[in-house]
């Protein structure tokens, strides 16, 4: 969506909870809207480092749930912006939801510190997994946020950004009401699940436009990552030329399958499926390339263990190999490179001589897609419209 911006516009004064390595504010600073992060916080030291080391400003360490509302009055926000953990709500997590200790921070924001703000912001933007939609601790949130604010909730994928890469996730925008709308009055809408982009034939956007890495070495998948695995869905190993991958989670790099996708860089118009199910692991008939055969990988193979060698040969054959962190960010709507002259905004860079691959992996998989997120600031500060539109009567 690209939005004229009101002269007149209130200047965003942020609070950035839960901050990690500050997709938010790359949001922000993305949407081109007029503000700034008063204070961000998160009680994770590598992240905070990151932080640090890109935006020259410290993150706050004390754990959200010690905040008090006189602290948070004093800052004088406008507006907050949240990335809660999701593991209550994932199934590695356990999907605990309210019940897990991790979710205290989030009730502390909303069931403690907002309903006594005397100064409540103006907007709250959330961000989680798509299963967030479905707890019990959006609920919860729900019903506080239903006192003073009118909100719209959505799931959308950057592959509807026309960005190769899945990450499914939950989003909600809410707006402080002028009048306070009464619980009995307010009748909550459907989650959102579209974004009308307009495509066209030339903005076809591939993986090849995210490649930075031209080391193969450095990033060639290790055969223990393919041990065990009888099957691959598509996406698993993806081409430059492919307008898809896999979400990157926080396990990048140590998990196999589910993590992510591979890339395969060498011997471009063979399929290296076809050629796995042939030459590596012929003993298997079971084979499924089918497109959501995931479960499948958890389950115990039978079979014999795929040969080493064989599969450390497909590997250099096809050239597999790791989307590095920075790659990942790229995808993810991180400015990695100044795009244009006047955008010259805080560019991203991991502190490679203090966090290390894995370091890295793991706190892009736990960031958000800036790009998705800059987008949808914008509906919730400007663009008046949508919210006519969707006005509840
Ligand atoms: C889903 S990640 C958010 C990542 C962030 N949006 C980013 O762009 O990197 C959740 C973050 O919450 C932090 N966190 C978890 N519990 C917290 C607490 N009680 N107080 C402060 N931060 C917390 C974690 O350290 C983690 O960085």
């Amino acid at each position: 969506m690209n939005c004229v911006l009101p002269f007149d516009m209130m200047e965003l004064k942020c609070l950035e909870f839960f901050s990690g390595i500050g997709g938010m504010h790359y949001a922000l600073q993305k949407s081109n809207l007029i503000g700034k992060v008063l204070e961000s916080f998160d009680i994770n030291p590598t992240a905070n480092l990151t932080y640090e080391y890109n935006f020259n400003v410290k993150p706050n360490q004390i754990s959200i749930e010690m905040l008090k509302v006189d602290y948070i009055e004093k800052l004088s926000a406008n507006t907050w912006l949240l990335s809660p953990p999701c593991q209550p709500f994932t199934q590695g997590g356990l999907r605990k939801d309210s019940k897990d200790i991790r979710c205290t921070a989030l009730f502390h924001l909303f069931e403690k510190l907002l309903p006594n703000l005397n100064n409540k912001p103006e907007y709250i933007f959330i961000e989680n997994v798509a299963n967030f939609a479905h707890s019990d601790a959006k609920s919860r949130i729900l019903k506080v946020l239903r006192k003073n604010y009118q909100f719209f909730e959505f799931i959308l994928s950057p592959l509807q950004f026309n960005i190769p890469n899945d990450r499914n996730r939950y989003y909600l925008l809410a707006r402080k009401n002028s009048i306070s709308v009464s619980q009995l009055q307010y009748k909550d809408s459907d989650i959102i699940l579209d974004w009308h982009l307009k495509k066209n034939e030339n903005d076809i956007n591939t993986l090849s436009n995210y490649q930075l890495e031209e080391n193969l070495d450095e990033f060639l998948v290790p055969s223990k990552m393919f041990k065990n695995r009888k099957t691959f869905s598509v996406g698993v190993i993806v081409k430059p030329s492919d307008t898809y991958s896999f979400c990157f989670t926080k396990a990048y790099g140590r998990h196999g399958v589910g993590s992510g996708s591979y890339l395969q860089t060498l011997n471009l118009n063979l399929d290296p499926i076809a050629y796995y199910k042939e030459f590596v692991y012929k003993e298997d008939e079971t084979i499924l390339l089918e497109n959501n055969m995931l479960n499948q990988f958890n389950k115990k193979s039978s079979k014999k263990e795929t040969d080493t060698e064989k599969l450390e040969n497909f590997i250099k054959m096809f050239g597999i190999r790791y989307f590095s962190p920075l790659e990942v960010c790229y995808l993810n709507g991180f400015p990695i490179k100044s795009e244009s002259f006047f955008q010259e905004k805080t560019l991203f860079k991991f502190n490679t001589s203090k966090t290390n691959k894995n370091q890295n992996w793991r706190m892009i998989g736990n960031s958000l897609n800036v790009t998705v997120v800059s987008e949808l600031l914008k509906v919730l500060v400007v663009d008046d419209m949508f919210w006519e539109r969707n006005k509840i009567s």
